[in-house]
C-alpha cells in the first residue's frame, strides 16, 4: 500500500486516477484548490465507498502548497507517489505573439512553476524508491509538428517535460523517479466533449506509472509505451 497524493484531482483525469489509485488499496490524498469543491468530490467516492483523505491545495500558491505539505507530514509521514495533475488551459489562449501576458503567466505558473514547486516541497517527505508523475501532453512535444492549437499552453507542457528530465538527473541519486506521461485527448472540460478517450482510458497511464513494479525515470510515456520528447 502506499501514500500518494494527487493535484487538481477535484474533477477530471485527476480525480478518476484517485478513484482507481484508492479503490486499489492505496492511501490516497485528493488535493484541491477549491476545498468545497474537493469535499464534494471525496463526498461523490464515499458513496462508491472510497476513503481518501482531502488536502487543500492551491498550485499556483506557494504558501498554499506549503501548508498542504506540511499537512501530508503531520498525517502520513512519508509520500510514495507525488502526481502532478492539475492544470489549466485557458480559452484566451490563442496567439503566442499577440496574447496577453497574463494568458502566459497564469498558464505557466500553474502548469511549470506550479508542479516544480510542488514537487520541491514534498520531497523531504518522499524516501528512495518514491516517484513523481507529471502529467503533461502531447501538445508539449518537440518531436510532433506545432498543431496551432493554445499555444500558450503547448509551451508550458514543453516546460514541463523539460523540467521532468531534470529532475530525474538530479534526482536519480536519491532514487526517486521523475517521468512525465500524456492521458491523451479525454472528455472533461479542459479536452472539451469532442475528445475520444474517456477518463478510464486517460487515467490508466498514471494509475500504472504509480504502481508498476518498475518504470524507469526521465521518461515520456503514453499509453504505457515510452515516446520521443
Ligand atoms: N483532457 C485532455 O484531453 C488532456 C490532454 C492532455 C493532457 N491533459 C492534462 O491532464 C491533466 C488533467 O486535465 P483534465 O482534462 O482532467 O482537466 P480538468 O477537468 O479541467 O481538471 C483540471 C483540474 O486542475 C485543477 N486546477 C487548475 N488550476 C489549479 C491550481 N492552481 N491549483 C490546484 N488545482 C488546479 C482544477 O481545479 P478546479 O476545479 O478548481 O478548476 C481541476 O481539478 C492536466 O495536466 C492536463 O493538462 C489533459
Amino acid at each position: 500500500m502506499k501514500t500518494i497524493l494527487v493535484t487538481g484531482s477535484n474533477k477530471g483525469i485527476g480525480f478518476e486516477v484517485v478513484r482507481q489509485l484508492a479503490r486499489a488499496g492505496h492511501r490516497v490524498i485528493l488535493a484541491a484548490r477549491d476545498a468545497q469543491k474537493g469535499e464534494a468530490a471525496a463526498a461523490l467516492l464515499a458513496k462508491d465507498p472510497i476513503a481518501v483523505t482531502l488536502v487543500v491545495l492551491d498550485v499556483a500558491d506557494p504558501v498554499s502548497i506549503e501548508q498542504a505539505a506540511q499537512r501530508v507530514k503531520a498525517e502520513f509521514g512519508t509520500l510514495d507517489v507525488l502526481i502532478n495533475n492539475a492544470a489549466v488551459l485557458l480559452k484566451e489562449d490563442q496567439s503566442l505573439a499577440t496574447g496577453t501576458a497574463e494568458v502566459f503567466h497564469k498558464t505557466m505558473r500553474t502548469n511549470v512553476f506550479g508542479p516544480v514547486t510542488v514537487t520541491r516541497a514534498f520531497l523531504p517527505l518522499m524516501p528512495a524508491g518514491a516517484r513523481v508523475i507529471m502529467t503533461s501532453s502531447g501538445g508539449g512535444s518537440m518531436t510532433d509538428p506545432v498543431g496551432g492549437w493554445s499555444p500558450v499552453y503547448c509551451v508550458s507542457k514543453s516546460s514541463l517535460n523539460a523540467a521532468t528530465r531534470h529532475l530525474a538527473f538530479e534526482l536519480n541519486s536519491r532514487n526517486v523517479s521523475v517521468n512525465a506521461y500524456c492521458p491523451g485527448w479525454v472528455k472533461t472540460d479542459m479536452g472539451g466533449k469532442s475528445a475520444p478517450r474517456n477518463v478510464e482510458q486517460g487515467a490508466d497511464t498514471a494509475v500504472w506509472l504509480a504502481t508498476a513494479d518498475k518504470t524507469g525515470t526521465g521518461k515520456f510515456y503514453r499509453d504505457r509505451q515510452e515516446i520521443p520528447w
